[in-house]
């Protein structure tokens, strides 16, 4: 597979599933094959993409809990991108998985199993539900980078610190090369001394890569879901827009440079 970014933050509310169908669509338009994963019961993500979860008969449930082949229930959208979807029945797969072993590599055995069958997709974006439970974990074991969506609004230093735990933890026990590939800055108003503030305080309270640009906040990021497709088509050309593009296009550079001391991104798998 190629590169496989989880979008976490457990706080609610902060641009994770906007963030994922926005940058999905930009690598999509920059020519990247590109599968997004709704890992969230409120199935916002399917949702938005203009897929009505009550329509669906399969869903990521069934893949992730009852061994159903992934090829069967990904959608292609308009947006260019393709869909693992969600329904509310992802409520219970967590619930399930709970008490069975291995749950942590549930997805990351079906992304293996994707590329086994020559399913290949040059961007995977994970979109986690606002917790750290067992989905948020499956995201992370199957990812290697997480990019961490932050509200410039309010100061919500101590939820990052209790995600940058988790990551510590899933990469100890079951996912060694996550690497956290930085802060998203979201829902920003330039104009607010505040917001600049939060902004300008990020690498300093977390030592972490902050993103560029800022993902201004703007209306027409609340109007995109009801159309079922991303702001980048919906409002193609708003500063909103263009700074996914941008953000997408940062992302396609850093995946092609190779860590140094690391063996090349992902070869011989
Ligand atoms: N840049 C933006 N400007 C204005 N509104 C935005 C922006 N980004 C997202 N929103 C709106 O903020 C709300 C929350 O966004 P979103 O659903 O993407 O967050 P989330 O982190 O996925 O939420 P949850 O934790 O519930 O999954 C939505 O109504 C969305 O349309
Ligand atoms: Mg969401």
């Amino acid at each position: 597979m190629g590169t496989v970014l989880a979008v976490a933050n457990q706080k609610g509310g902060v641009a994770k599933t906007t963030s994922v169908a926005s940058i999905g669509a930009a690598l999509a338009e920059l020519g990247q094959k590109v599968l997004l994963v709704d890992l969230d019961p409120q199935e916002s993500l399917t949702f938005s993409l203009g897929i009505d979860p009550e329509d669906l008969e399969l869903s990521i449930h069934h893949v992730l809990t009852k061994g159903l082949d992934a090829r069967e229930v990904i959608l292609a959208t308009e947006d260019g991108v393709d869909l693992l979807p969600a329904t509310i029945e992802l409520a219970r797969a967590e619930a399930e998985l709970l008490t069975r072993t291995g749950r942590e590599h549930v997805l990351k055995s079906v992304l293996d199993q994707l590329e086994d069958d020559d399913v290949h997709y040059d961007w995977v974006l994970l979109d986690c539900p606002p917790s750290l439970g067992v989905l948020t974990v499956a995201a992370l074991t199957a990812a290697d980078g997480v990019l961490i969506p932050l509200q410039c609004e309010t100061l919500s230093h101590r939820g990052v610190a209790q995600l940058l735990d988790t990551v510590h933890d899933v990469r100890r026990f079951t996912n060694r090369g996550l690497e956290v590939w930085g802060v998203l800055p979201t829902l920003y108003d330039g104009r607010s001394s505040h917001a600049r503030a939060v902004l300008a305080s990020i690498p300093e309270a977390f030592d972490l890569e902050v993103l560029s640009p800022p993902i201004p906040k703007t209306i027409r990021f609340a109007e995109a879901p009801s159309k079922g497709r991303s702001i980048l088509g919906t409002a193609r050309t708003t500063k909103g827009a263009e700074a996914y593009r941008e953000v997408a296009r940062h992302l396609v550079a850093r995946a092609a440079q190779p860590e140094p001391g690391k063996p090349t991104k992902r070869a011989g798998r």
